[in-house]
């Protein structure tokens, strides 16, 4: 991202001296978190129950605020939990490092002495070697990091969570991984409760929907929708007066353009927060000052995401953002020079698959862009509006 959010709060401080209270970059503690109870009260049920769930939402949706919000309620209730970030890995050392840093980060008390205590014991990489060889899957390593929730809940007597995160990069570091991962947690029964969560729609129903992977097939998806639009007003309000400031009509503007994307109207809302003042009323002026600072601070992220597109794949989102024509129609070929046919169609169904748009059965095209900011930039001819 171009425009970093130190600067700005920094720029907000001295403006206004007091933090701003909406948070874009960062996963959200509960307290700061728009709706999402029904979610979470779900994966906490599932957890307590000691059965497997998965959340498959677009990057910056909540996953991680949401899932980490279930796993302190499932704390609460006396289980052990363990968060797992598989963010970036690229190697089978990757993944087993991942998970020994979470054990080191999450276990607390007792726990954390018995997790000193069996890691000697824990297969190691030979000194000074890395295993990067994908084809080494099955590796001593990481079936005993795996077969770590079932010692741990053996030793506790109490049940175990845990979340994978970004689970398809499991997946990306070699096909043979998830298998392997599936021979150890599915003999782990009602013992331990796992969450996958996944930002990547394609590669997730791959993993959790085929036939041949039946045992992710049977964890329960849990649906992540955008934010309600009567909620965000509420809580956005709220938070403007906590703050002595009133968000005014801007506020409809705000949640119009955001159409319910978490990340979006956080940004969106930080903004308009940075440009009213302590005692007033956003309006139009303090609104458009808000919108031109979130197209700036998305400016470069919009451009990299049209620059990794095909031809055939910027036709396509640009119909869809358009929202006015059927994809395949005479319409869209005239106006947008869509080529009717397969190359047409499997170009929507990649980027179905990679999070950057959705069904939409309300929708001309039949879908939308997942990305509010992104669908303005180009309606408006690949540039922002003046
Ligand atoms: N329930 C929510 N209410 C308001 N904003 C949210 C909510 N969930 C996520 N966000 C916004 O989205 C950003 C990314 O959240 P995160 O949990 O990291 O998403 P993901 O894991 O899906 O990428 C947060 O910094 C916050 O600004
Ligand atoms: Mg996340």
């Amino acid at each position: 991202m171009g425009h970093g959010s130190v600067a700005d709060s920094a720029t907000d401080a001295m403006l206004w001296s007091v933090p701003n209270p909406f948070r874009y970059d960062d996963p959200l503690p509960e307290a700061e978190q728009i709706g999402r109870e029904r979610e979470r009260d779900r994966l906490v049920d599932l957890c307590l129950d000691g059965r497997n769930s998965r959340l498959t939402a677009p990057r910056r949706f909540g996953k991680t605020s949401l899932v980490r919000a279930a796993l302190a309620k499932a704390h609460d209730a006396g289980l052990t939990v363990v968060y797992v970030n598989f963010l970036g890995v690229v190697t089978v050392q990757d993944v087993v490092d991942r998970i020994d840093r979470a054990y080191g980060e999450h276990l607390d008390g007792a726990l954390r002495s018995f997790w000193k205590s069996i890691q000697a014991t824990l297969s190691a990489a030979p000194a000074g070697v890395g295993i990067s060889v994908t084809s080494r899957t099955a590796d001593p390593q990481l079936l005993d990091r795996l077969a770590l929730p079932r010692r741990i809940g053996t030793k506790t007597g109490a049940r175990v969570a845990v979340a994978f995160d970004e689970f398809q990069e499991v997946a990306r570091v070699a096909d043979a991984l998830p298998g392997v991962f599936r021979s150890e947690i599915e003999q782990h029964g009602d013992a331990v409760a796992y969450t996958f969560c996944g930002s990547h729609p394609g590669m997730m129903r791959d993993l959790f929907a085929a036939r041949r992977h039946a045992f992710f097939a049977q964890a329960t998806p849990i649906p992540l929708p955008p934010l309600g639009v009567a909620e965000t007003i509420t809580t956005v309000a709220a938070r403007f007066r906590e703050h002595d400031r009133d968000a005014g009509e801007a506020l409809d503007a705000l949640v119009a353009t955001a159409a319910g994307h978490p990340q979006r109207t956080m940004l969106l809302a930080h903004h308009l927060f940075a440009h009213t003042a302590a005692g007033s009323v956003a309006g139009p002026e303090q609104w458009s000052a808000a919108l031109h600072d979130a197209e700036r601070h998305v400016d470069d992220e919009v451009h990299s995401a049209w620059d990794a597109l095909s031809d055939v794949e910027r036709r396509v989102v640009v119909t869809v953002a358009d929202g006015t024509v059927a994809l395949q129609g005479q319409a869209a070929a005239a106006a947008f020079g869509i080529v009717r046919g397969s190359s047409t169609t499997a170009a929507a169904q990649r980027l179905v698959a990679d999070g950057s748009i959705e069904p939409d059965d309300q929708a001309p095209s039949g879908y939308r862009v997942v990305d509010p900011m992104l669908g303005r930039w180009l309606r408006a001819g690949r540039r922002w509006p003046a």
